[in-house]
């Protein structure tokens, strides 16, 4: 379970590049649950995911995984817990190293690596038999350099091996934007695969309002850095793409007015000087 508890984070105070990236941001994802993340562009969506990975220290507010308070924890301390996979195909896995020795780093992470060979064959089984389980035929392209395969296939793999231990949380940030439609629908039925199969704890940000309608068991909707709305249950699996470009729209549009509000009351207060 993760527990965000009125996280903010603003970059460079004080400055005129000043943004409040987080502002008292709340929001919990139960054990087991797939929940997915939405929002327009900065809203804050990679900032929760980086605040909660601990790529940045947040201002206030506290984060909890499983129990652990992780809030002042460096990112290297989370990443036995935290498990993550960017929109980058090329970001998760050494290009020049084959399926096989990918695999065997991922198994290694966080623990000591010491010395002795990379890959023992005993190893190889059990990395034959996860990747047969991506359903992509990888199993029998092992020993091929990851360079070599397409970004889909790549991503699929970084996905295997962000869970090969199993993580208290799976992050997910926009892993198939960056694909083509084919690739995607591929990594999609990877992601539901792992998820299902080891019952992961996923926080997804996607810009597909197909994917949040259709993935998932419960839905946050991000707005000015803040948890605009949650939907779980029967009014989760009721929602339809629709109905959420609609939301956005709104949502848009609520933002117009601010602007515009704002800018009148600016020009006023010049005005009354
Ligand atoms: N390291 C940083 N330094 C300065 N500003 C940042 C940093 N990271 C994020 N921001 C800013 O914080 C705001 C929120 O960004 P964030 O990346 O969280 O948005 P997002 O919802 O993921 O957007 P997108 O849909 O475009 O990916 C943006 O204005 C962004 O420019
Ligand atoms: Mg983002």
């Amino acid at each position: 379970m993760l527990d965000v508890t009125g996280i903010s984070k603003t970059f460079n105070p004080g400055q005129e590049t000043e943004v409040r990236a987080l502002v008292d941001a709340t929001l919990t994802v139960p054990t087991g649950s797939w929940t997915i993340v939405i929002g327009g562009n900065g809203s804050g969506k990679s900032s929760l995911l980086n605040a909660v990975a601990g790529s940045f220290m947040v201002d206030s507010g506290s984060i909890a995984i499983d129990g652990t308070d992780v809030t002042r924890l460096p990112q290297w301390r989370r990443a036995t817990l935290v498990g993550r996979v960017f929109q980058d195909p090329f970001a998760g896995t050494s290009p020049a190293l084959t399926v096989a020795e990918n695999l065997a780093l991922a198994a290694r992470r966080g623990l000591f690596r010491g010395l002795g060979p990379l890959l023992r064959s005993r190893d190889r089984v059990g990395f034959r038999d996860r990747v047969a389980s991506l359903g992509l035929g990888l199993e029998n392209r092992m020993d091929q350099v990851i360079g070599s395969l397409s970004g889909g296939q790549r991503q699929s793999l970084t996905l295997l091996m962000a869970t090969l231990r199993t993580p208290a949380l799976l992050l997910l940030d926009e892993h198939t934007a960056a694909l083509d439609p084919k690739s995607a629908e591929l990594v999609i039925a990877a992601t539901r695969r792992l998820i299902d199969a080891n019952r992961l704890t996923a926080l997804m940000v996607t810009h597909s309002m197909q994917q949040a309608a259709d993935l998932g068991d419960r839905l946050v909707v991000m707005h000015r850095g803040g948890v605009e709305r949650v939907y779980e249950g029967a009014a989760k699996s009721r929602l339809r793409p629709d109905q959420l470009t609609e939301l956005f729209a709104e949502l848009r549009m609520q933002d117009r007015i601010d602007t515009a509000t704002a800018g009148m009351l600016a020009e006023a207060y010049i005005e009354a000087r």
